[in-house]
C-alpha cells in the first residue's frame, strides 16, 4: 500500500523506466558479442521475430545486445526493431570483417569513419555502375553514410588501447551481402571507394540509424583480407577477431562512464 502510494504521489515507476535510455549494442553473429553477455547483467530477453534483444548493464552502462544475424537485410531488420521499441542513445556495431587497404593486417582494427553499398548499383551491358543510397531520391552516385565523429573518436582510443596504435585504422567501410574472397575484388574496394575493410552489415546499419537520427559507429576487427585464402583465415581468426572488438566495446562503455 505504502509502496503503491508512493508510486502514485511521486509519478514515478513506468515513466522512469520510459525515460531511460540504452546504448544499443549489435552484431551480425554469436562470436561477436559472447563476451558481452558474458559480463552482462541481463535483466530480461525480448525475442521479436526470432531475434533475442538482451535488456540489462554492461560496464555500468544500460545497454541492450542483439545479435541481428547475417547480411544487410537482417542487420536493417534488427536495427529497426531495436529503434522502433527500445529509447536507444547510441548504436556501437561490433564484429569481424576483411581488411582491405594495403597496411591492414589480421586482427587489425579499422573503426568505420563512413559506409558504402558496394553492392547497390546498375548491372548494364557496359558492367556495374554503383548508385548506393536510394535512387527515388535522386543520388545519381553513389553515396557515403557518416559515422558520428564523436563516437569514432572513442572508439578509436578504446581500439588504440585494446590492440596499440599500429593495429588501430579509421576509415571507409565497404558494405555487401558477399563474403569476399577475391584479391580483384579487393583491388576494386580499395581503387574505387577507398575502402579499409569490407564486411556485410555496416551500411544497413548507418541509413537505419540516420533515419532515425540516431548517433552510431562500426567497430571491425579483421579476421582475413578478403582473398583467396579469406575463408581459412576467418575460421583460424574469427573468434578472436570478434572477442577484440567486444573488448573494444567494453573499454568505449568504461569512457562513458567516466565522461558521463
Ligand atoms: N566478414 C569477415 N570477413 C569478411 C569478408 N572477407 N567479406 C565480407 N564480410 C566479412
Amino acid at each position: 500500500m505504502i509502496t503503491l502510494l508512493s508510486v502514485l504521489l511521486c509519478g514515478c515507476g513506468d515513466k522512469e523506466a520510459e525515460q531511460k535510455e540504452y546504448i544499443g549494442i549489435v552484431s551480425a553473429m554469436d562470436n561477436e558479442i559472447d563476451i558481452l553477455l558474458d559480463e552482462a547483467t541481463i535483466e530480461r530477453v525480448d525475442t521479436v521475430a526470432g531475434v533475442e534483444y538482451h535488456i540489462g548493464t554492461l560496464h555500468q552502462q544500460p545497454v541492450i545486445i542483439t545479435r541481428a544475424g547475417i547480411g544487410k537485410i537482417r542487420a536493417a531488420s534488427g536495427i529497426t526493431t531495436m529503434l522502433n521499441k527500445y529509447p536507444i542513445s547510441k548504436v556501437i556495431f561490433t564484429g569481424i570483417a576483411g581488411g582491405v587497404a594495403d597496411d591492414t593486417q589480421v586482427l587489425d582494427v579499422v573503426v568505420g569513419t563512413r559506409l558504402l553499398e558496394h553492392d547497390y548499383g546498375i548491372l548494364t551491358n557496359d558492367g556495374f555502375q554503383w548508385r548506393s543510397g536510394d535512387p527515388g531520391y535522386g543520388n545519381k552516385d553513389g553515396e557515403y553514410y557518416a559515422c558520428d565523429p564523436q563516437l569514432v573518436d572513442l572508439a578509436y582510443e578504446a581500439a588504440v588501447k585494446v590492440v596499440g596504435k599500429e593495429h588501430t585504422h579509421k576509415g571507409t567501410v565497404a558494405t555487401g551481402d558477399q563474403f569476399v574472397a577475391s584479391e580483384d575484388y579487393v583491388k576494386k574496394l580499395k581503387e574505387d571507394y577507398d575502402a579499409y575493410a569490407c564486411e556485410m552489415e555496416g551500411a544497413a546499419i548507418a541509413v537505419i540509424c540516420i533515419n532515425y537520427k540516431t548517433p552510431f559507429v562500426v567497430i571491425r576487427s579483421l579476421s582475413d583480407k578478403a582473398d583467396g585464402n579469406a575463408h581459412d583465415s576467418y575460421e583460424d581468426f574469427g573468434d578472436r577477431a570478434g572477442d577484440n572488438s567486444s573488448r573494444i566495446v567494453l573499454n568505449m562503455l568504461d569512457q562513458m562512464g567516466s565522461n558521463p
